[in-house]
């Protein structure tokens, strides 16, 4: 792998009363690089997801996010910490929008610990220009991302008719105006067509090309992960059973046997469609 680890994960382990839905992981993921996680379905990817982000307090291990502050240890920190000062974004499997606001205000509401920071200062308070500031900034950037995701036109529009692929880009623009360090994807391209799961190609090339961040991205579209991945981790019933470039996985029998299973009667998931 090229550049710094920007993602330290050490010996991750998640049990929830006797399933282990996540067993001795370790992996890392570098700034300006994506990092997909794949596996069929129950193999522990959006528990993963849920213990870097505070939704799951981990039963064991360590993950640690390096950064221009120093390193952070996440497990231990509390979601909105994860989110506020670690600088770790995050889109779910089912998408969560506030589906009766704008969509504006959606990305308005992403940024608003940020706008009451400004606040909350005491010169912010005593100087409302201070406030107004952040008010303004956080509607650019609104209005930014919005017109980078296709949708500034539908900026007034209730997030929740949005089509479904339209909600997806949404999604990672709500992530986006955050400013992360690390952008956490589950399942972006989950009910594209084709050509939206193409265009979502370039979104995710584009962000990584022009933002100072990592990305890990949870998928189960080969035509988006083998597109875009720099690297590649797979696990299987909660363990790691292989991880690489594209190239690699694509011909790893462990990974191959995980999909298809003994009998390799199912569809090919390295490459050609979609794997589970
Ligand atoms: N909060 C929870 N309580 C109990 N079991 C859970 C919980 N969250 C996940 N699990 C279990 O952990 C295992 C891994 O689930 P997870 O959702 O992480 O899989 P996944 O790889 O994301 O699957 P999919 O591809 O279907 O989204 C599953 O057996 C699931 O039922
Ligand atoms: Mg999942």
């Amino acid at each position: 792998m090229s550049g710094a680890a920007l993602l330290e994960v050490r010996n991750l382990a998640m049990r929830f009363g006797g399933l282990i839905a996540v067993d001795d992981l370790s992996f890392e993921a570098c700034r300006g690089e994506i990092t997909a996680i794949i596996g069929p379905n129950g193999a522990g990817k959006t528990t993963v997801f849920n213990c870097l982000t505070g939704f799951c307090r981990p039963s064991g291990g360590s993950i640690c996010l390096n950064g221009a502050g120093g390193r952070v240890q996440l497990n231990g920190l509390s979601r909105h910490r994860i989110a506020g000062e670690a600088k770790v974004a995050r889109t779910f499997q089912n998408i969560r929008l506030f589906p009766a606001m704008t969509v504006l205000e959606n990305l308005f509401v992403a940024q608003h610990a940020e706008i009451t920071r400004a606040a909350s200062l005491l010169a912010g308070l005593l100087n409302l220009s201070r406030y107004r500031a952040a008010r303004a900034r956080a509607l650019d950037t609104a209005r930014d991302w919005l017109d980078r995701v296709g949708l500034l036109d539908q900026a007034d529009t209730p997030a929740g008719s949005l089509p479904y692929g339209a909600q997806r880009r949404l999604e990672i623009a709500r992530a986006m105006c955050t400013r992360p360090r690390l952008l956490c994807l589950d399942e972006p391209a989950a009910g594209l067509n084709p050509r939206e799961s193409a265009e979502l190609n370039d979104l995710l090339n584009t962000i990584r090309e022009n933002h100072d961040l990592g990305v890990l991205l949870i998928e189960h579209d080969m035509s988006v992960v083998m597109h875009v991945s720099h690297h590649i981790v797979v696990l299987d019933h909660g363990v790691k059973i292989a991880e690489g470039t594209p190239q690699a996985i694509r011909n790893d029998a462990r990974v191959i046997k995980a999909y298809l299973g003994e009998d390799d009667q199912a569809e090919d998931p390295c490459g050609r469609g979609r794997a589970a």
